[in-house]
């Protein structure tokens, strides 16, 4: 199955996570309309700020290569409970995807599934008008 497909994919990732500060590993795979698979992990810094969560890291390849119109985020991780994708991923992710399907797989395997919608109703958006320049 596909979602199978992605977990893997999410697992795999999550091995090459950096997290030296947290010990929080983090792996995802983004499944685009297409049925191609994007992934990220995350990635830490000594200046813990510029730490990168493993979402954004999988939106930042995605469209790097040229994917679009995203169906299910696939998470994983370390931890013993499944985890939510942080306020500012909810963010970055609602710029593709407002209706996205989200399944997040803890370590032992028990998973949550939540809509993106659900989890951020009310995004951030710059509306028609308003200039950007
Ligand atoms: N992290 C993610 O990769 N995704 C999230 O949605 C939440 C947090 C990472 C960032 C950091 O490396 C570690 O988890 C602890 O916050």
């Amino acid at each position: 199955m596909e979602t199978d497909r992605a977990e893997a994919r999410a697992r795999a990732a999550q091995g090459n996570a950096h997290a030296p500060y947290s010990g929080l590993r983090v792996g995802a795979a983004l499944v685009a309309e297409d049925g191609t698979l994007w992934t990220g992990c995350n990635v830490e810094n000594a200046s813990y700020g510029l730490t990168i969560c493993a979402e954004r890291a999988a939106v930042a390849a995605a469209v790097a290569g040229g994917a679009r119109g995203f169906i299910r985020l696939v998470l994983t991780s370390n931890a013993p409970e499944p985890i939510p994708p942080c306020g500012a991923c909810r963010q970055v992710l609602s710029e593709f995807a407002e209706e996205l399907e989200i399944v997040s797989i803890a370590d032992g395997g028990r998973r949550t599934e939540w809509r993106l919608s659900h989890l951020l109703p009310v995004r951030f958006r710059i509306e028609e008008g308003v200039s950007t320049e």
